[in-house]
Formats: C-alpha cells, structure tokens, sequence
C-alpha cells in the first residue's frame, strides 16, 4: 500500500474518511462535507445513533452532491485525549474497513483541532503508521485469486494542514513498521522455506542497511564449545547456525558497550525424541519467533539510523527425532562450562540460548541483554495471548521495558524469580537439569537461563509464546505472525539507549 501525504483539501472522487468527536461534533472537514451534501452526515450519525465514540465506523454510501464512492465517518472520542496509540488504532481500522469493503484508494482527513497545527500533524503521521502495520499481507503462496474477493487498498492519502510535518513524524515510524513487517515475514514462513542457513540468508538482506551481519557454522561452535546448543541441533539435516548481528549508529561508531538482544531460533520444534502430538504441530514452525524478532528489530534500527550501539545473537536449529538425535538423558556441556542433563529434548529453547547469552557476554560485555523466546507452553496457561511474561534481575531494566510496552501496545508483565524457584532445576547428574517439575514451568525455564548469565549485567527474558501468533485480527496487528516485540524494544532504545 502507498501512503502520501498532501494538504487539507477534500478529493472529489474515490473513498473519504473523516474524524468525528465524541457526542457526534463533525470536524471542519466534516462540517464542509454536512453543507455539500445538503445535511447527509448529520442525518446518517442521527439515523444510526451515531455517536462519534473512539471504535465507532459509519459507512455513507454515493453521497448525493459529492462525486466520491464513500463517506467514512470515524469516531474518535475526544480528540484532546487521543494518544499517539489511538490514532494508530483508528489508520489501522480505517484500512481493515477499506480492504473488506474492496475501496482501493481512499483518503483521511485529519483536521487540526484548535489552533494546533503541530499536534494535528502527529496526529497524521502516527495514523499513517497505524495504517500500514495494518496493511500486511501474507499472501505470496496463493497463486489462485479468489473472483469475489474484495480487492485490497491500494493508496492512502493523509490529508492534514500541514503535510510536510506530518510526513516528518511518519517516516521514522515507517521505518520501524518496516521491521515489524519483515518479523511477520520471518515467523510466517514455512519451515521447508526457513531453516538455519536460510534465516541466515535472509538476515543477510540487512546488509544494504548498514548492519553487520555474520554467522557461525557447526565446526566454529565446536571450537567455542557450545555443547548445549549444537546437541538441540544434531538430528537435523539442515546445519544450526549462530546468527550475529551488529548496528553501531553512534558518532564515529564508536559506541562503547552496547547492548545486546538474544533470539531464540528454533526453525522447526518437533519436540526431538521427546516429541510432540501431531495436533498442531504446525504451529512449531514460528519456533523462531524470538529471532524474527531481533532481525525485525535491527532492520528498524538501521532503517531510522537509530544512534545506538546494538549486538544481536540468534542461536538458529531445527529439533528433529532422528538416529542422530539427542536423547533424554544425554548430558551436555555449556560454552560456559556448565553441564546439563536433558529430560525432555522438547525443553529445547533454553539449551539454544544458555550458549547464545554466553557468547554474546563472552564476546561483547554488553550493558544490557534482553533476550526473546517462544519459551514455554506454560505462559500461554498464566498470561494467555494478552501480555508477553517477563523475567528480570533487575528492576530498572524490568520496568523500562513495561514502560515501553505500554506506550507501544505491546505489554508485558514481571513474573518471580527465586532462589526457592532455582532448586528445582538442580539434577543429581549435572550442574543442572533442563526441565523441572509441573509447577511454574515458566519461571524455572527462566531460571535456567539466568544461570547463564554474569552476576552484574542487567538481564530481561521474554517469554513471547503467547503473542508471536494471533488467531485474531486487530487494528494494527492483522492476523498470523504479530511481530510483537519489534516496536517494544524499539522504544525501549529509543528512550533509554540512543545518544
Ligand atoms: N516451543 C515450545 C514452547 C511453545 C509452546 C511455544 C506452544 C509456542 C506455543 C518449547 O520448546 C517447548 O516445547 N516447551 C515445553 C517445555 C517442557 C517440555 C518443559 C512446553 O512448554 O511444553
Ligand atoms: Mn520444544
Ligand atoms: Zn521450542
């Protein structure tokens, strides 16, 4: 979809939204468009008891004394309270409602209420962006289209007095929806498409944006030791990969320690030897969400030249039952020296990243490590499809990253960590085991990671099982894969990282 911006002047033809205020109150667009059609929107908003409530869409059809296709009013509530979310919202409704009724080019226009020209115009470029996180499709394997399928929204035209700001204000955020697309990508593809080697590849295309971009092969992660990892691998007869990533946008590059986001890159979870039902194991294919992540999010980074100095490492495996499988029992040795005894090799995640958090610790000394994980099961049963689980060691990092999920749409929510917890996860055959009992399978999952990390460095996990998928469409996040995440530590490094 194309997005322009031009000024506040109302196209004759095609589809026009317009914002309406709570308690019905038309704008000066719509008051224009009430006078040209003799009277037409106070008379529809009276008809369906329209109120101009935030959520709240009505449809005029071939209004008479207009050449356009459609007036779509679009209630907003009071326009002093709108947040940057919000408006949002209302893009991505507004091109939800184009696509399902097949309008291909529409405009909105976005008044200046007041005397506010500069409010107006973030208003307009943070419509836009909710307009296009709204306007994904993954649909590049439909090679039949559908004769009564309505057609997409082809061009959005932003109307807003003053347009050159407004199209200020949008172009880092496209950036960033650019990420957020590229994510969806990643987790959309099938695991025959996506594998190890393949992610790499297409992490590659991050190249052209200035991100460094490098990655290891099994003989090199045998050279670091990373036992753990390497044996979630070794049934598979597609090569694990360590994928690394590097943004450096401080001046002169010279960035200091930077800070770290971890991935896990599981391309497909058959669970291995301990594998999983059949039922909806295709799912196991966006396994790798936590590293669709960190690529989306150096994609945003480098597209709005973020002045950041950021590492990514995705630990990158497919978990297969083969003849070279591991086995339950198998115990393995850590890049950090640590050995692990593996129960369930369906407990696969957090074997990929105890070498990936090391590596990053042992090569980088990052300031930070926040690390992303389609993790555990158990925190789709604690937090449903709503928040992602939290876990940190430290409460600054902790609630910097609530924060940022706030103001994003993108929440999450702190959960314990313990020494009581830790225990369970202590094996009388290794330094650890890698599943624990049936309690609190979640929290013991990130206590084990945190036995991979150095006492000081201020780490967060986030455990993203339950929002890396959605079944459910809303207005900014279609549905299928969210890239829930991006826009999270996004904001994260642009609050508390950039210089
Ligand atoms: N990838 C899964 C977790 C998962 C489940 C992600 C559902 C998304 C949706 C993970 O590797 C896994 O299998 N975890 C096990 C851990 C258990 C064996 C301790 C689980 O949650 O059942
Ligand atoms: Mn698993
Ligand atoms: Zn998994």
């Amino acid at each position: 979809m194309k997005i322009t911006f031009s000024a506040l002047r109302l196209p004759k033809v095609g589809a026009l939204a317009v914002l309406v205020a709570a308690d019905g109150k038309l704008l000066s667009s719509g008051k224009e468009l009430d006078k040209t059609t003799g009277g037409a929107l106070s008379r529809a908003m009276k008809a369906n008891d329209f109120k101009g409530k935030k959520d709240e869409l009505l449809d005029l059809l071939a209004p008479s004394g207009l050449d356009n296709s459609r007036l779509l009013l679009v209630g907003v509530g009071e326009p002093k309270k709108l947040k940057s979310r919000d408006l949002q919202a209302i893009g991505g409704a507004i091109v939800g409602h184009m696509d399902s009724v097949g309008e291909t080019q529409a405009a909105v226009a976005v008044d200046t209420v007041g005397r506010d020209k500069k409010a107006a115009a973030a208003s307009a470029g943070h419509l836009a962006y909710g307009a296009r996180l709204q306007s994904y499709r993954f649909d590049q394997y439909k090679t039949k289209k559908k004769p009564d399928l309505k057609k997409p929204l082809e061009k959005l035209t932003i109307l807003a007095e003053d347009a050159a700001a407004a199209r200020r204000v949008f172009a880092p955020l496209d950036k960033v929806a650019a990420g957020v697309h590229f994510t969806r990508d990643l987790v959309s593809e099938p695991a025959n498409v996506i594998f190890p080697k393949s992610l790499v590849q297409r992490a590659r295309q991050l190249q052209k944006l200035g991100v460094k971009v490098r990655a290891l092969g099994v003989a090199e992660m045998k050279k670091l030791g990373m036992g753990a990892l390497l044996g979630v691998g070794q049934g598979s007869a597609n090569e694990s990969q360590l994928l690394i990533l590097e943004w450096d946008g401080t001046t002169g590059g010279r960035g200091g320690r930077p800070i770290a986001f971890v991935g896990k890159g599981v391309t497909f979870d058959t669970g291995g030897i301990s594998i999983k039902p059949a039922a909806g194991m295709e799912e196991m294919k966006w396994d790798m969400g936590g590293a669709g992540v960190v690529i989306g999010l150096f994609h945003a980074l480098a597209g709005r030249k973020a002045r950041v100095h950021a590492v990514g490492v995705c630990g990158l495996v497919e978990n297969m039952p083969s003849g070279t499988a591991q086995r339950p029992g198998d115990i393995v040795t850590s890049m950090s020296g640590q050995t692990i005894e593996v129960l369930n090799t369906d407990a696969e995640g957090r074997l990929v990243l105890a070498d990936a958090l090391w590596y990053v610790q042992d090569k980088y000394r990052p300031k930070a490590i926040v690390d992303l994980a389609t993790l555990t099961g158990a925190i789709i049963v604690a937090l449903g499809h709503e928040h992602a689980g939290l876990f940190s060691n430290n409460d600054e990092l902790a609630e910097r990253l609530t924060a940022a999920g706030k103001k994003v749409g993108e929440p999450v929510w702190r959960l314990p960590l313990g020494e009581a917890y830790d225990k369970i996860i202590d094996s009388d055959a290794a330094d650890m085991k890698n599943v624990g009992n049936r309690s609190a399978g979640s929290i013991t999952a990130a206590q084990f990671l945190q036995r991979f990390i150095k006492d000081d460095t201020p780490w967060a996990h986030l455990d993203i099982a339950g929002v890396t998928w959605s079944t459910k469409a809303k207005p900014t996040v279609p549905k299928g894969g969210t890239g829930f995440g991006v826009r999270l530590l996004n904001r994260l490094v642009q609050d508390h990282y950039e210089s």
